[in-house]
Order: structure tokens, then sequence, then C-alpha cells
């Protein structure tokens, strides 16, 4: 419909402009035509006079003039010559033939003859009037006046005028043809054009017509092209959710079991040998981990990371590998090992001196040193080598973990050209200004851009990132596509929200209820049954808002004193990084302040604020999120926060509330819960005495709001995700170079 009212709003001014045309032309052929005769005529009436002159000369004597008059008649037999006429030299029609009409004097006959249009309409038809002056011996005898038949003109302009008409309707039939088909063409082209970009092909050099050697290439990127259509949506709904069996019925299909390498510097599970001298398998207190584990396991493939473990060594092959999970062996966990001195300047150094601070903008300097940056050089280049060596194949896809390998990538590419490198910066990025402090800004983004996909939890670190790109390097930046081009590559800049695995039904099953899980809580910290109970779960890390939450409950119960005696806040806070001074100090802050606290409200329920600053397997940390009433998650600036999401898939009793920080990426995500701006105590206070006085309807409310949000946009989406992406940018590769092989063969 839209292409016929596009074709007609050209047709109908070209079949205007051609009705116009022929309106005009045809007078103007008639006159023209017209004009073409008179000439000829005119030509030819010389001719015939200079014929007759000798002869009219001789019948001249002949008074009776008999003889002209038979020599006029029989000339006017020529089926061109209607009437002839003699004017004497004294302008008087002396003799004529029949047709020439008796009005006509020879004055007015010359006048016609020198006029602009020579004609006259006489009983024989129209005529053309030539006069020719005649000199006999002595001087001249009188002139001719000849009549020419002007009818057969007028026939032939009007076969003309047909013909013209013929003509235009022709032309004008044949360009609304080439119109309307050429619409035609090009609307489809656009059409599937623009459904090409929808489908994420719009980077796709366009293919000229496929020429025969090129057919069954064709034939394969249409069936690809289905096959990108996620098998998995289309046997299960269009709303089917993501989960381990989906994520691997992508891989399958659309990654056609390619190969997977993860690199990250935690890595998932650490051998540890306990004070009995035996082995232990110990999960580390990681978001990167807890998010990318499930997803190994539905992936198979390999992961590389640094054995920090103290009995990891142990539990290796002779490869340095090892299968995970333990009894399950879903993949393969390749260790690396670094010295001392690498792990001091790559990871306490460069990684978590300098990158954490700059890119968590927490007020605390980051620090950067020349022999840092020489061991984090080092180590990139060491896991580096680690995925070349372990790749099966060239063109592996290969998922870098977060910001301890910002190099790693371009050393990659320059191996492994063809292999697919998605980046994901588990951390903020910060702004221009900011990153430009850093001095190896440039090579930290170049060795960034080295990626297929770099991908951030939100746009606004996407935003950052490119911004920072287009200060500090020359490339091409296409934001319509969120897409980078630096020394010929591409890089896609683009958002992907991490998440937890939503606990299955079977694990659900296994969870003690929320009752019980209070009852052994409470006893084991000894807590008076009657109070409410807060928790904070994280890392000792000064990111984290740790200081900021202790703050608003000194304030909460300074408000609301009648809370003292009835209130409780855990923080658990799992060591980390203690190496650091920064940490260390930042340790003994909260230890201070936890000790200024519950001197302050001592009482006899035990101290307000119990912080348990150990390590903590993932089902005591489920068991105190079931016990509690509040979570709190103050992050002064988080990439995205686990912890608050770990909490909402823990409550499949739709209770608790949950306390959020504003500068945590997730809190885009989890608008109902009570998000607050952690640098304001009195905001964080209010917040926290609105969560425990909070009715349980309303709990539920909010709670159930969360929990369909989390399990929607859990870690199997996050996966999914970039590796559809991913999929489709492979697709396209082998594509292209299949085309240019194509066409140079
Ligand atoms: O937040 C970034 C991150 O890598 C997380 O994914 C993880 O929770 C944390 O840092 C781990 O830190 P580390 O490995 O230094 O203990």
């Amino acid at each position: 419909m839209r292409t016929i009212r596009l074709q007609l709003r050209f047709l109908v001014p070209l079949i205007a402009i051609l009705v116009g045309a022929a309106y005009l032309a045809l007078p103007l052929m008639d006159k023209l035509t017209l004009r073409w005769f008179a000439r000829d005529l005119q030509l030819r009436g010389s001719l015939v006079a200079n014929a007759l002159s000798d002869s009219v000369a001789d019948a001249l004597p002949e008074t009776r003039g008999r003889r002209l008059q038979t020599l006029f008649d029989r000339a006017v037999q020529d089926e061109r010559l209607v009437a002839i006429g003699w004017c004497s030299p004294q302008d008087v029609i002396v003799r004529r033939t029949t047709l020439f009409p008796a009005s006509l004097d020879c004055r007015s006959a010359s006048a016609t003859a020198a006029g602009k249009e020579p004609t006259l309409r006489i009983a024989g038809g129209p005529v053309l009037v030539t006069v020719h002056p005649i000199a006999g011996e002595a001087g001249p005898a009188g002139s001719l006046v000849i009549m020419h038949d002007l009818s057969f003109i007028e026939r032939r302009s009007q076969d003309t005028r047909q013909y013209l008409i013929v003509l235009i309707a022709g032309l004008g039939a044949a360009i609304a043809l080439v119109t309307v088909i050429v619409a035609q063409l090009s609307w489809r082209g656009w059409v599937s054009g623009a459904r090409a970009l929808l489908r994420g092909e719009g980077l796709v050099r366009p293919l000229v017509p496929p020429s025969p050697e090129l057919e069954p290439l064709a034939a394969e990127l249409r069936e690809r092209l289905r096959d990108l259509d996620d098998e998995y949506r289309r046997t299960q709904g269009p709303n089917a959710e993501w989960n381990p069996q989906r994520l691997q019925s992508l891989l399958r299909t659309q990654l056609r079991g390619d190969e997977v390498i993860v690199v990250s510097n935690r890595e998932p599970y650490l051998h540890e040998r306990d004070a009995d001298g035996g082995i232990v398998v110990r999960r580390p207190a990681s978001g990167l981990v807890t998010a990318v584990e499930p997803v190994m396991r539905a992936c198979s493939g390999t992961w590389i990371a640094h054995g920090s473990g103290t009995a990891d060594r142990e539990a290796v092959d002779a490869q340095d590998r090892v299968a995970l999970p333990p009894g399950d062996a879903d993949y393969m966990l390749r260790r690396i090992w670094i010295t001392p001195e690498q792990e001091q300047g790559y990871y306490y150094g460069f990684a978590n001196e300098g990158l954490w601070p700059l890119c968590h903008v927490a007020h605390v300097r980051p620090v950067f040193r020349e022999s840092d940056w020489e061991r984090y050089r080092e180590v990139n280049r060491l896991f580096a080598d680690a995925v070349v060596a372990e790749a099966r194949s060239d063109d592996p896809v290969v998922l870098v973990q977060d910001y301890h390998f910002a190099l790693l990538p371009a050393m990659v590419r320059e191996r492994l050209p063809r292999a697919t490198i998605i980046t994901f910066w588990h951390i903020p990025w910060p702004n221009p200004e900011s990153f430009g402090i850093c001095p190896w800004r440039t090579e930290i983004l170049e060795g960034m851009l080295g990626s297929t996909i770099l991908g951030f939890h939100t746009r606004y670190h996407c935003k950052n990132f490119i911004e920072g790109v287009d200060r500090y390097l020359e490339a091409r930046i296409e934001h319509e596509h969120s897409s980078i081009s630096f020394r010929g590559e591409q890089t896609l800049v683009e958002s992907y929200p991490i998440s937890i695995e939503w606990p299955g039904a079977e694990t659900q099953q296994a969870w003690a209820d929320p009752a019980t899980c209070r009852s052994e809580v409470y006893a084991r910290l000894g807590i008076p049954a009657d109070h409410r109970l807060a928790v904070g779960v994280d890392r000792f890390d000064y990111t984290k808002g740790i200081l900021e939450r202790i703050n608003a409950v000194e304030r909460m119960l300074e408000k609301h004193p009648e809370w003292v005696e009835r209130f409780t806040f855990v923080q658990v806070a799992a060591p980390s990084r203690s190496a650091l001074d920064e940490y260390r100090v930042f340790q003994e802050r909260i230890q201070a302040a936890t000790q200024r606290v519950n001197t302050r409200f001592a009482r006899a329920g035990g101290d307000v604020v119990r912080l348990l600053a150990q390590h903590h397997e993932h089902e005591q940390v489920n068991q105190l999120y079931r016990a509690a009433d509040v979570c709190l998650v103050t992050s002064l600036h988080d990439g995205m926060n686990l912890v608050c999401k770990e909490f909402v898939a823990a409550r499949d009793d739709e209770r608790g509330v949950l306390i959020l920080s504003r500068f945590a990426g997730a809190a885009r995500e989890l608008p109902e819960a009570l998000i607050v701006n952690p640098y304001h105590v009195e905001e964080t206070a209010d917040a926290l005495y609105q969560a425990i006085t909070m009715s349980a309807a309303e709990q539920r409310e909010r709670m159930a709001s969360l929990r369909s949000t989390v399990r929607e946009f859990n870690v199997y989406r996050w996966a999914g995700r970039m590796l559809t992406d991913a999929a489709r940018w492979r697709l396209r590769q082998r594509v292209n170079e299949r085309v240019q092989r194509g066409s140079a063969g």
C-alpha cells in the first residue's frame, strides 16, 4: 500500500506533465508542418510558373485568350494545383480556371501570397496562394496566381498528430512501468535492509547478487539466519526464560559448538590446605565467580585463572588442569602460576591500587607505579599465551573478565586474529577526566579495543568509555551502532547487566524455611528473638560503604531510641586484599566504628553491630539472607552488585526489605528497593527505620516485583545476550571472508 502511494505521488504529476506537453506540442507541430509544406509549395509554384512562362508568353498575343485558358485548364489537372489565374500588368484578372474564386482580385491575391500565412479557403478546400510575375519581350507581361491544394497537408498533419499522441502515451507508459519496477525493488531493498539491521546485521557489507559460484554460500547464509532465530525460543515460546538449557541451545545453534575460553584472575574454586593437613575446596567471595561459574557449567570449555589456593598445585594434572566443579567435571580449569613479585605488581599494585580506585572514584587516590605496570603487562602476556595454547581452533570465543586484563584482548587478537573476544568490565568506567590521570591510558584503551565486544553493566559506563576513546585515541566512533573502529578492527561497546543464577526448584526445596534459618542464626549469634535483624554481606572493601552503613545504624538508633533494645545489625565482611595498606586501614576504621557504636548503645542483648570479618560459604550467607528483615547494600560506587540480587533470590517467602545505594548499577534494575544515597547518613538512617517498620503487605508487594525482575534478568540472559551478539559477529565475519575468497577466485 505504502509503495503504491509513493508511486502515485510520482506518476500523477508525470501524467499531467505529459498531457500538458501534448496539448502544447500539437498546435506547434501543425504550424511547423504547415510552414515546411508552404516552403515546398512555394518552390513548386516557382517551378510551375517557370515551366508555364514560355507557353504563357506565346499565348498572350492571341487576343481571345483561348490558348491561355486551355493552358491553365490543362495545368490544373495536376492533383496538387487547384486553380490558376492570370493578372494583367494593370492587376486585372484576365483569365482564371474554374475553381479560382471570382471574388478574388489581383491585389488581394498578391497581399495573401506575401502574408505570414499565405492560405485561403475556397470551394475546393484550403489552398496556398503564390504569385509569380512573368516577363514578356517588352517588359512585365503580367503575373500568374497559383493556388496549391493544402487539404493533403491537413490529412498528413492529422496522421502526424495521431502518431505523436501514440508516441507520448507510449513514452508515459514506459516511464510509469520503469518507475513502478524500480520503486518496488528499492522498497524491498530498504525493507530487507531494515530487517537485516534489526537482526543486527547492519554492519554487514552488502552482498552483491550472488553469482552462481556464491549460490551455495547464499543458501548457507539463509540457513544460518534461520538458526539465529534461537531454537529454544522457537520451541518453548516467545517468553521462554533464560536458563542453562537455553544457553546450551544457543551455543549449539548459534555458535555451532564453538570453543569457549574464559579468562579471569580469580578462580572459581580454590584448593586449600586446612588445619588438619587435608585439602578443602572453597568458593571465593567474588561477584565475578558467582556470575560466570554457572555459565561455564552450561558451556563447558576452559577457564583460565590464577591458581591462588594454598593446595592448588596439588590438585592439577601435568598440564595444570583440573576438572570442575568437584564431582561433576562440567568444564576445565587451567591454573596459571605467577610469582609473588608478579602478584604484588599486577594484582595488588596496578589492578587494585591503580585501576580499582581509578574506576570506582570512591575518594581513594589511585597509585600508579612503573614497576606495577611492568608486572601487569607481563602477567597479561602470560595469560594471553595460555589462551593461545588452550585454543583448539584459530577462532575460539574468548570471554575476558575484568580490569585485571585490559591489555590481554589486543595481545590475543595479535596471535589469533579470527578469535571472537568478549571483554566484560565488572567495575564502573570513569568519565574521561578521571580516567585521564592514568599514565598508561592510551595503552589500556588500545589493549581493550582488541576486543570484538566490550561489555559494561550500564549504558552510562559504555558512554564514559566511548568518550574516553574519543578524547585519547585516533579512532572512528559510530555512536549509532555503539561501535569503535580502531586500526581497521571494530569493537562493539554494549551494556550487559550482570546477574545471578536464579535458584531452581530443587535448590529451593533444599533450603530450610525462613523461620528455621532465623532461629538458627539468632541462636548462633546470640540475638534476642524479638530483635529486628539487618544484614550486610560484602568483601571488606572501601567501595562498599560499610562505614556509611554503620553510621546510618547509629543515626537511626539516635533518632529512634525505642529500637536500641530491639535491633541488631550483622555485617559479614570477607577479608579481601588485606596485603594493601588502604584495605588494612579501612578494616581498622570499621572495627573502630563498630566498637564506638556498640559502646554507645551497650545493652543486655549483645552488641548492636556484629562484625563477622571472615569468609562465609554460600550456604551460610543464604541462611543469613533468609533470616534477615533488612539487607543493606550501600556501595559508594559499584558496577552492578550481586549481593542485592542474591538477597532477593533467597526470599521465596516474599518478605524482607532491600536498601540499595543509588550508586550501584543494580539500582537501575531494582527501583522497588528503598534507594538511598549512602553519603547522606540521615537519608540512609530514615530508610533503615522505614524498612524495620514496613508492613508485611508492603514488603510482599515490593519483594514480589523485585523477584520477578531478578528471575527474568538472570545470569544466563547476561551471557546469552553477549553470546548472541558474538554469534552474529562470527557469522558476519565468516560470510565476509567467504565472499572475499569467492570474488577473488
Ligand atoms: O567487582 C569486581 C570484582 O572482580 C568482582 O567481580 C569480584 O567480586 C571482586 O572484584 C573480586 O575481587 P578479588 O578477586 O580481588 O577478590
